[in-house]
């Protein structure tokens, strides 16, 4: 039998602690060796991009394969949303797929739980600091969810070119994390933040790193190709620059891969992959005033932890439909 999950489903049993605890130790097992993460691979279509994003973590037991396309004219031609994903969870032993689940909800939870756990190592650790969140959209909640879970947070600022996307993210946000969030005006006051996030679909630099205070911890989720970035070079310079993984970011992240590209800064600039300060052979923050920033493009070995988290909490609670394929 196949256990089948819908959204509401995979979101009504998904809480971001259980997942930020899953994908910490999906990141140990890639540091340790004994994950299994092939670069996803990339088919297009005349229509969009179909991505197939497989893993194994030998510790965990756990095997799964995300399905995820990206197609522009969705929502206009067929009425779908833009991006859709579907993840296959098969059982080790055997092989066989024992789940099929919607991946929307899964990747943006699974998104956000990587930035939770890297500003668990990288962030300052005094109370009431100030999150600012750039972007008001899907990945956004997600990231102010799970920073707010790393740290005891005083207040969040959200800046996004879109005033209803605002206006939407701070009625959906500020009850579900019991936080005052305040629309910021500019880029600029979201200097004011303590732990920034950029979450946007921008292809270019979002804000001026040169303005960016000492001491303050950056998650880039946003752009992943090679010619995309939300950072400018002047904060990935002044920051220590951690990655999901050093493959991922010279393959995919044009915050790091454009300004080494240019000659602006070296490859070793980048300092170490999450895995790395987990399992505490790299120190993370040194000391207040340094600028930390992760980059994050997005790995299987996420969807596969939190999947494996989502079957097991569904069986449990005898939750979606069991089907004969
Ligand atoms: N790192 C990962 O694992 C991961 C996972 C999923 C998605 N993503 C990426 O995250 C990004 C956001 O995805 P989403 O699903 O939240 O998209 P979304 O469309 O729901 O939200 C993006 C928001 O960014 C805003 N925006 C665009 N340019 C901006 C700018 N210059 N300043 C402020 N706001 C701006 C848009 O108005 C929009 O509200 C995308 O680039 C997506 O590919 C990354």
């Amino acid at each position: 039998m196949t256990l089948i999950l819908n959204r509401s489903e995979v979101a009504s049993i998904l809480n971001m602690k259980d997942c930020m605890t899953v994908v910490e130790q999906a990141f140990r097992e890639l540091a340790e060796g004994t994950a299994v993460l092939p670069l996803r691979t990339a088919i297009t279509p005349p229509e969009g991009i179909s991505l197939y994003m497989p893993a194994y973590l030998k510790q965990m037991g756990a095997l799964a394969c995300k399905v995820v396309t990206v197609y522009k004219n969705n929502p206009v031609k067929h009425n779908l949303p833009t991006t859709i994903g579907k993840v296959l969870l098969q059982d080790p032993e055997t092989g066989n797929v024992i789940c099929i689940m919607d991946g929307g909800y899964l990747t943006a939870v699974r998104t956000g739980a990587a930035s939770g756990v890297a500003t668990r190592y990288l962030a300052r650790k005094d109370n009431g600091q100030i999150a600012g969140i750039f972007g008001a959209g899907v990945q956004a909640r997600m990231q102010l969810w799970a920073v707010s879970e790393a740290r005891k947070l005083s207040k969040a600022y959200v800046y996004d070119v879109s005033e209803e996307a605002v206006k939407k993210f701070i009625e959906e946000m500020g009850p579900k994390l019991d936080l005052e969030i305040i629309a910021a005006s500019s880029a600029d006051e979201m200097m004011k933040a303590d732990i920034l996030v950029t979450a946007t679909s921008s292809a270019s630099p979002i804000f001026d790193g040169n303005k960016v205070r000492e001491g303050s911890h950056i998650n880039g989720i946003g752009s992943h190709s090679p010619g995309a970035r939300e950072l400018d070079t002047a904060i990935v310079k002044r920051s220590k620059f951690v990655g999901d993984s050093y493959e991922a970011c010279f393959k995919e992240a044009g915050d790091i891969m454009i300004p080494v590209n240019a000659g602006e800064i070296p490859k070793e600039h980048f300092y170490a992959e999450l895995g790395e300060l987990i399992t505490g052979k790299k120190p993370g923050r040194l000391h207040n005033s340094e600028i930390t920033l992760f980059k994050s493009n997005g790995l299987a070995i996420q969807d596969t932890a939190t999947a494996k988290l989502v079957y097991e909490k569904a069986v449990a609670a005898d939750i979606g439909m069991n089907v004969e394929i």
